[in-house]
C-alpha cells in the first residue's frame, strides 16, 4: 500500500491527476476504471487541463465507469454517465466507442450485468480510480453479510441515499437502486487508486484501513490488493496514515 499525503484538495487532484497521466503516458491504450461523486471532479478538471495543454492524449484510452443509478440515463443531468460527459468525456479526445457505463435504462438485470461482464473482461483493468463512501463502499458495493463478486443490481444503503441527496431536490428523486461493478472486478485491478478528501472521511478510512477485513465496510478488503495507493488531505488521513 502506498499513502500519498495530499494538504488539501487541490493538491490531492493534482497527484491523482499526475498517476493517471503517468499511466496513460506509459500506455497510451491504458484501460481506466473510473468513479464519479465529488471527489474525483478536481482530478478530472486536471486531466482535462494536460489534455488541452497537449501534455495528454486519450484517443487509444478505454473507460470503465463503476456504476449508474438505476433508471437514469445519459441525459438526465443526476445520471453517472451525465457527469463523465460533463466533467471529463466531453473535454479530451476519448473514444466515445471506448466509453463504459452501465446503462441505467437497461430494464433487463440480468442481461445488462452479463453484458458489462463481458466488457470487463474483454478490457482488463489497469488502474481503477475509486472514492471510498461514508459507510465504506467502494463502488455501490454497500456493507453487507455478503458481497457479489461481478456486476449486479443492488439496493442503495440508506446512507448512501442521505449522502447522495444534496445532489437531488429531495431524497424521494435519488434512486434506490443501481448497477455496480462487483468486488472481484474492483480488485482484478491492476492498481486501484483511492482517494480521499476532508475529514468526513477520516473515520471510515481508520475503519478500512487499520481494522479487520469485514464485509460491512466493503473498502477493507482493498488491503489484500497488492497494488493500492491511496492519495488523501491532510484532513482525511488525520489520524489514519
Ligand atoms: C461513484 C462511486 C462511489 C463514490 C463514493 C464517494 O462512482 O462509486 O463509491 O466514489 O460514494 O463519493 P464522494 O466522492 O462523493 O464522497
Amino acid at each position: 500500500m502506498k499513502i500519498y499525503k495530499a494538504k488539501d484538495y487541490e493538491h490531492l487532484s493534482q497527484i491523482a491527476a499526475n498517476i493517471l497521466a503517468a499511466q496513460v503516458t506509459l500506455k497510451p491504450d491504458s484501460v481506466l476504471g473510473l468513479s464519479t461523486g465529488q471527489t474525483p471532479i478536481g482530478t478530472y478538471k486536471k486531466l482535462v487541463e494536460k489534455y488541452k495543454s497537449g501534455d495528454l492524449c486519450f484517443n487509444k484510452v478505454v473507460g470503465i465507469n463503476l456504476d449508474e443509478y438505476y433508471g437514469l440515463g445519459a441525459d438526465n443531468p443526476q445520471s453517472y454517465a451525465y457527469f463523465m460527459n460533463n466533467n471529463l468525456f466531453n473535454h479530451v479526445n476519448i473514444n466515445t466507442e471506448n466509453v463504459h457505463i452501465p446503462n441505467g435504462l437497461s430494464q433487463d438485470i440480468f442481461a445488462e450485468c452479463t453484458r458489462y461482464d463481458e466488457v470487463i473482461a474483454k478490457n482488463p483493468i489497469d488502474i481503477q480510480l475509486l472514492g471510498i463512501g461514508s459507510n465504506g463502499h467502494i463502488g455501490f458495493n454497500e456493507p453487507d453479510a455478503e458481497l457479489k463478486l461481478n456486476t449486479h443490481y443492488i439496493t442503495l444503503a440508506k446512507a448512501t441515499i442521505d449522502t447522495n441527496k444534496r445532489y437531488f431536490k429531495n431524497e424521494y428523486e435519488v434512486p434506490k437502486m443501481a448497477y455496480t461493478m462487483g468486488i472481484k472486478q474492483i480488485m482484478h485491478a491492476k492498481k486501484i487508486l483511492l482517494l480521499a478528501s476532508g475529514e468526513s472521511k477520516a473515520e471510515i478510512l481508520r475503519k478500512a484501513f487499520k481494522g479487520s477485513l469485514t464485509t460491512n465496510v466493503p473498502a477493507s478488503l482493498l488491503q489484500m490488493h497488492r497494488n493500492l495507493i491511496i492519495v488523501g488531505d491532510e484532513a482525511a488521513l488525520k489520524g489514519v496514515f
